[in-house]
């Protein structure tokens, strides 16, 4: 017999945890960067438009068919698909999706581990705009530096994890997202009245939509939906995990709308906190993956108290990116343990001696391996497996577990509708099936070519 299948001990914990997994680098260093590259205004509309059209009803798809089958993605599909059906080879594809994602997201978590300690050690203490640019840049020149953090990232992770669904994940990940929404709301506040930071609320708050056509409509809206699966971490199975550990108490639209507000708040606030800062700086907005590290210091540094505030924002970014790391290793353990019959132990031990390695090339991408530009001039490895992961395997990934819900050769629309409206709270429309069956994934499709064909050809 199957050991007793773990389970979370509250609904909070379920939210909290799921909001964790959404919750991380996505909100609080991409979202602001890929803001600013993309004009800022116009893309965030864009980009809460497809949260609600696209991302909740993915949402609820997903987390459905991990509630069903009570196992992570590598079972579920085996589980609830039809006899002589195909759809469990989309495993191999989304826990690849899950690897190349913690590939390059234990490196940015390593950089902010770093913050969090230069900070609260005082060394940011009386630099000015380019010094501060100036420690981001030899933080990058340095490859021992920033190993060892990611190695310590890994560490934490799966430490954590090695806890225990209740005892670890449950536990630690509940007490960071609550300290996390509160710092978050405190510092929007102060960033809000800093001196010449009205022009950035402008640039991320009114919306220009000439920026679209200088951008390239289908290029924004490319990134936009990106962006939009990443934030909520939709179409690798990594929410679909979440639903495994749940009983069958409360309806799951609600819950995927929940999530995605918390989600959207965070979000939202980081482009508050950042922004107006960029301008008061006089800092680019475009300044790509780099920008979180070389404006927030400035900001720091011009408060009374900024050093104390600077070293808890880092620590709560620290806490962002380990509850989502932690999120993805439950899922990959996962993997492990319903694939093979080994222990949840030498499941981990191998995995964090896998994701080390995997993590390297982001690592070396910034100095031994810079001449590797594979989206061209200027671009990175850590670009490179973002776009991988944002613009291919999730659209691609949530379209497969929305004709999955939709389809009569599927699992199918009524087994789909009987787990998502089990329970208490908010039900999912029936009447909408013609829109996830077909205009959603049309929708997604459609602007994964037009993103392809504009990106290449
Ligand atoms: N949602 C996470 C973030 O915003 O940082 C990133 C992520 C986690 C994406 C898990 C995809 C995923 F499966
Ligand atoms: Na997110």
């Amino acid at each position: 017999m199957d050991q007793q299948r773990e389970k979370f001990s509250s609904r909070l914990g379920f939210i909290l945890i799921s909001a964790g997994c959404a919750i991380g680098l996505g909100n609080v260093w991409k979202f602001p960067y890929i803001t600013g590259q993309y004009g800022g205004a116009a893309f965030v509309l864009i980009y809460i438009l497809f949260l609600l059209i696209l991302g909740i009803p993915i949402m609820v798809t997903e987390l459905s068919v991990g509630r069903a089958s009570q196992k992570s993605v590598a079972m579920s599909m085996d589980v609830l698909e039809p006899k002589g059906t195909k759809w469990h080879l989309f495993k191999y594809f989304a826990m690849a999706g899950n690897y190349v994602l913690m590939m390059f997201y234990t490196t940015v978590a390593g950089w902010m581990l770093y913050y969090f300690i230069k900070m609260s050690a005082g060394g940011f203490v009386g630099l000015d705009k380019d010094g501060i640019a100036e420690i981001f840049g030899s933080l990058l020149q340095n490859p021992t530096l920033m190993v060892g953090f990611m190695i310590a990232v890994v560490l934490i992770g799966f430490g954590i994890c090695s806890q225990g669904l209740q005892q670890g994940v449950e536990k630690i990940t509940k007490v960071m997202m609550l300290l996390l929404l509160l710092l978050m709301v405190i510092l929007a506040c102060r960033s809000l009245f800093l001196k010449g930071g009205e022009e950035g609320l402008r640039f991320y708050l009114t919306p220009d939509f000439s920026a679209l056509k200088e951008f390239g409509i289908v290029d924004v809206l490319f990134a936009a939906l990106g962006q939009a699966f990443f934030t909520l971490s939709i179409g690798m199975g990594a929410i679909a995990i979440f639903g495994s550990y749940i009983d069958r108490s409360r309806s799951l639209t609600g819950e995927a709308i929940f999530i995605t507000i918390l989600d959207t708040m965070v979000a939202l606030m980081a482009g508050l906190i950042i922004f107006p800062a960029c301008f008061a700086y006089g800092i680019n907005p475009d300044a790509g993956p780099s920008l979180i590290f070389i404006t927030l210091p400035n900001v720091f540094n011009a408060m009374p108290g900024g050093r104390l505030w600077g070293s808890l924002f880092f620590l709560f970014m620290c806490f962002a990116a380990m509850s989502t790391v932690i999120a993805v290793f439950q899922n990959i353990i996962s993997f492990g343990t319903d694939l093979t019959k080994a222990s949840r132990k030498k499941v981990v031990s191998i995995n964090l001696v896998a994701i080390i390695l995997l993590s390297l090339p982001c690592v070396l991408g910034f100095n031994i391996l810079s001449g590797i530009q594979p989206l061209g001039e200027g671009s990175s490895i850590l670009d490179f497996e973002d776009f991988i992961v944002s613009n291919n395997i999730l659209p691609l990934g949530s379209v497969v577990y929305v004709l999955f819900c939709s389809m009569k050769i599927g699992w199918g629309w009524d087994n789909f509708m009987a787990e998502a409206n089990s329970g208490k709270g908010l039900k999912f429309p029936k009447s909408i099936r013609f829109y996830i069956q077909w205009i959603l994934p049309l929708i997604v499709l459609f602007v994964f070519i037009m993103g392809y064909k504009s990106l290449f050809f």
